[in-house]
């Protein structure tokens, strides 16, 4: 695919922006582009969302992602290819990413015969709120892959380098709530009653200690309460109050300990005030580990195609990327895509001339890896 035709191909995308789980055009506009090359699609059962599939049909098998959903924001970047569709904008560069492997599965199919086994390449709906990943390993369509690779945009690297990251580069997300119930009464007759409203405010204060004084000060986690909510006025104590927040870590262990820990805490601050306490935690993404030796090939791979290779930070952000990692190992990259305006703001941008380097480098990435998987497995 030329590269006027992949630009043509994101603007497109970037006008046509579609909310997780609505992304019924963009999955036509990918599946019309697949298939106008001859690349198989598989049969994932979804509404939205492909996994196309390039190669042998045998093993080794590596899989290529990109996420295709957009956010509820109103774009401000004034692009004469800006979204046609109020209120709603591709401000994290999902449409890019989706062009990107387009445009890599396409070189891909030019040089099927040659690969030594099979690239699948995931067009994952519904990122953004957590559902995408879960759905499309669900399909089983990917239980055989063996290794994993996703570029996501960066605003905060120019065009040409990449950001390559061995270890933990993104964290779990996790949402809780705590519902406290004590006893409504008159305001002027506190001991008629007990205050919901001072055992949350314990809760709250008390919760700021699990990172303080809990998690080893070499591990990285985040508690917030981001809800508080009671009352609904002066002279009145409320029969009820409640929190929600978020918890955010770098690994398994420290998700698992703060989880304990909040519970706890929660419950038996809540007993010593004489209120009952209902403590709720889902689990969101988990922490997102890129491959130490994987990594180590990514990034020699960059710099053969002329990339600058840099060490991006982690952030305490999350990924549902991560969801495939549980089925094997892999790595997500930053892609420099310049702009210098941060993903989800309404002025974010990726730079068209990232697009068709960034889908030669997947392409080739595929390529190669599967050569290396197919001499391991020789040995
Ligand atoms: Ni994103």
């Amino acid at each position: 695919m030329e590269e006027k035709k992949l630009i043509e191909a994101f603007e497109w995308l970037h006008r046509h922006p579609e909310l997780a789980t609505q992304e019924l055009e963009t999955t036509a506009y990918l599946r019309e582009a697949l298939s106008r090359h001859g690349v198989r699609l598989l049969d994932t059962g979804l509404e939205t969302g492909l996994i196309a599939e390039i190669g042998t049909g045998e093993g080794p098998v590596i899989a290529l992602r990109a996420d295709i959903d957009a956010l509820p924001v109103c774009e401000q970047t004034g692009l004469p290819y800006a979204s046609l569709r109020p209120g709603v904008m591709h401000a994290c560069g999902h449409d890019f990413h989706a062009a990107c492997m387009l445009g890599a599965a396409l070189l891909l199919k030019e040089r099927e015969t040659a690969l030594p086994g099979t690239v699948k390449v995931i067009f994952q709906p519904a990122e953004e709120v957590n559902q995408g990943a879960a759905l499309m390993i669900a399909t089983g369509l990917l239980d055989d892959v063996q290794l994993f690779f996703a570029g996501h945009t960066y605003p905060w690297y120019e065009a040409g380098t990449l950001g390559v990251r061995p270890g933990p580069v993104m964290a779990s997300a996790d949402r809780f709530s705590v519902k406290l119930t004590g006893k409504g009464c008159h305001a002027g007759h506190p001991e008629a009653g007990v205050d919901p409203i001072v055992a949350l405010a314990a809760i709250v204060t008390a919760a700021q200690t699990i990172v303080s004084r809990r998690v080893n000060p070499f591990d990285s986690a985040v508690v917030s309460v981001t809800r508080v909510a009671a009352g609904n006025t002066w002279n009145v104590t409320p029969e009820t109050a409640e929190l929600e927040g978020t918890v955010r870590s770098m690994s398994e262990d420290v998700r698992n300990d703060i989880q304990r820990r909040l519970e706890a805490l929660a419950k038996d601050t809540a007993r010593a005030f004489g209120c009952a306490a209902d403590f709720e935690y889902e689990r969101g993404p988990a922490p997102l580990l890129n491959d130490a030796g994987v990594c180590r090939r990514v990034a020699a791979l960059a710099r053969e195609q002329g990339f600058t290779v840099a060490e991006n930070p982690p952030t305490m952000i999350a990924e549902d990327f991560s969801g495939y990692l549980k089925i094997a190992p892999g790595v997500m990259l930053r892609v420099g895509t310049g702009g210098g305006w941060d993903n989800h703001h309404p002025r974010f941008t990726a730079d068209p001339a990232v697009l068709a380097p960034a889908a030669r480098f997947f392409a080739a990435l595929a390529e190669r890896e599967l050569k290396y998987l197919k001499s391991q497995a020789a040995r």
